[in-house]
This record gives C-alpha cells, sequence and structure tokens, in this order.
C-alpha cells in the first residue's frame, strides 16, 4: 500500500567529526553495515521498495553504496568471499533508489519539503538513520503501515524517554486510544523539561499523508530557525489525524557516540554472523 520512503541523509554529522569529515554520518558502519543500510533494509522488509533519499554535499558514497560496484562483484564473484555481499546484493535486488540533493540546511521539515520530486502525491514513509530501530518481530515501519491501513493518516513512533531529555525530541501529547496508540493533539519540538506535553518523544520513524507537503510550504521556521516536520505534523493534527504509535522493539541513537557504541555492541552481540 505504502511503495516509498524517504530518507534524508543531508545532515552534517558534527558529533562524529573528525570521522564525518568526508565521510557521510549515514555511512558509519554499525559493526560490517552502514547505519542508513539498516534503515533501507526496514523499508522494503515494510514493502516500500522505491528508497528516495535527499543528498548533499559529499553524500556520493550513498548512492554507490546503492549500486553495482563493478570492479568488487568481478573480483569476488565465484569465490568464497560472496557470502560477505549477500546482504547488499538482496537490498539491490529489491529496491531502487532515486536521489535529489537538497542545497542547503534548513530543518528536516525542507528536507522533506526537497523529497517531494521524487514522492509525488502518495503517502510515504520516512526513515531518520540515526535512529537505529531493531525487533525480532516486524520491523518498526512495517508495524506502522499496518497501523496506516487502519488509519489512513499520518503517524509517528514515539518512544517515553527521560523526562530531562524531552528537549532533544519532537514530543507529543493525545488522547490514549489503546495501549500504546494516541491520537496527537499537540506536538512541540524541543521544548523545554518545563514546558514539555509529556515524555513522549518521536524517534526517527514516520508515516506520512502527502498533504503535509503544502502545510510544509506554509511553515514557518520554529526552534533552532530550522522549518520543523513536527511543526508542519501540528498543523496536520488540527485540521485532521495524526496518530503516535510506541513501537515493538529497540532504538538505539546513533546520532550520539554512546547510543551509537551501545548499537554496535549489541548487533555484534546478536546480529553479527561470525564465520
Ligand atoms: C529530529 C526531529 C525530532 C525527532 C528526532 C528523532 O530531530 O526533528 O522531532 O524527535 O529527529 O531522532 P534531530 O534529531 O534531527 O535534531
Amino acid at each position: 500500500m505504502i511503495h516509498k520512503c524517504l530518507f534524508p541523509v543531508a545532515g552534517y554529522g558534527t558529533r562524529f567529526l573528525p570521522a564525518t569529515k568526508s565521510m557521510p554520518k549515514e555511512m558509519l558502519p554499525i559493526v560490517n553495515k552502514p547505519l542508513v543500510q539498516y534503515g533501507v533494509e526496514e523499508a522494503i522488509e515494510a514493502g516500500m521498495t522505491t528508497c528516495a533519499m535527499v543528498t548533499g554535499r559529499g553524500k556520493r558514497s550513498i548512492a554507490d553504496h546503492f549500486d553495482i560496484s563493478y570492479e568488487l562483484e568481478h573480483q569476488i564473484s565465484g569465490t568464497g568471499k560472496e557470502v560477505y555481499l549477500d546482504s547488499i546484493r538482496n537490498v539491490l535486488d529489491k529496491g531502487i533508489f532515486t536521489m535529489v540533493r537538497q542545497r542547503e540546511m534548513k530543518g528536516l521539515g525542507h528536507a522533506i519539503l526537497t523529497g517531494e520530486a521524487l514522492i509525488g502525491s502518495d503517502p510515504f514513509g520516512v526513515v531518520l538513520s540515526d535512529d537505529l530501530c531493531l525487533n525480532d518481530g516486524p520491523g518498526v515501519l512495517a508495524q506502522m503501515a499496518e497501523l496506516y491501513r487502519q488509519f489512513r493518516c499520518s503517524i509517528v513512533a514515539i518512544q517515553e524517554v527521560p523526562p530531562e531529555e524531552v528537549n532533544k525530541y519532537g514530543v507529543i501529547a493525545g488522547e490514549s486510544l489503546k495501549d500504546g496508540l494516541y491520537r496527537v493533539d499537540k506536538m512541540v519540538e524541543k521544548p523545554d523539561p518545563k514546558d514539555a506535553p509529556s515524555n513522549l518523544a518521536i524517534i526517527g520513524r514516520y508515516i506520512l499523508t502527502p498533504d503535509i507537503f503544502d502545510i510544509l510550504r506554509e511553515t514557518p521556521p520554529g526552534a533552532n530557525g530550522e522549518v520543523q516536520l513536527t511543526d508542519a505534523l501540528q498543523t496536520q493534527a488540527q485540521q485532521g489525524c495524526v496518530m503516535a504509535y510506541r513501537f515493538q522493539g529497540r532504538r538505539f541513537d546513533c546520532g550520539s557516540v554512546p547510543g551509537f557504541v551501545e548499537a554496535t555492541n549489541f548487533v555484534y552481540e546478536n546480529h553479527y554472523r561470525r564465520d
């Protein structure tokens, strides 16, 4: 039902300098797989096989990663090393990759609006690959796609965070419909903990209905002087319906060094195939 997923991957990754000086932060590996590939695999699992990347200067290695490396294929074809290409070959077999460049960094909302040309007028998923989400059962986007079938409106993934950390996130408040599912009536981007409407923080997984583009066009810059997706979603919640979903699974904040290290240890212990 939802076939496209948008990946805003134009950010600078300053917290990982100097590693990210000439290398996109989305290409940093969690063990042996770049962060962005985890997100792409999650989207493909949810049936979102067109992966639309909003890239920027210095991000060409992302486009190269989602293409055949002719030399590499030639070198290792027929050898015992082919197995190392299994996961990316699988992604390339199933996925279609489209790219557009965001010329100026004006916030997540602006990045999403830049992706409009790749998305068109259908509902779509969004993955912020800094947030690595792992689940033994269906992935977070697959869980959200299932909910979309029921509610046909925008959905944000949420997680409870310690109250003193709400200023790192978009925060929601709303009516609880059933355990873990809310109809949103308020959303604030990076609130001061004393003004936060709850400790339910938005995590980097969204399903958006395409009217979000017109709303974003009219959304003035908000927190940090940037066009915020959260502000546009707040308008959407007031005009119609936005749901918030507390997902099944674990989320690692790979935009921070401690979260990145935690994810690395977790994947190494639980998912890495040693040979
Ligand atoms: C973005 C969103 C924020 C959300 C967060 C999740 O913020 O603006 O609403 O809670 O991602 O990771 P950023 O982390 O880009 O500052």
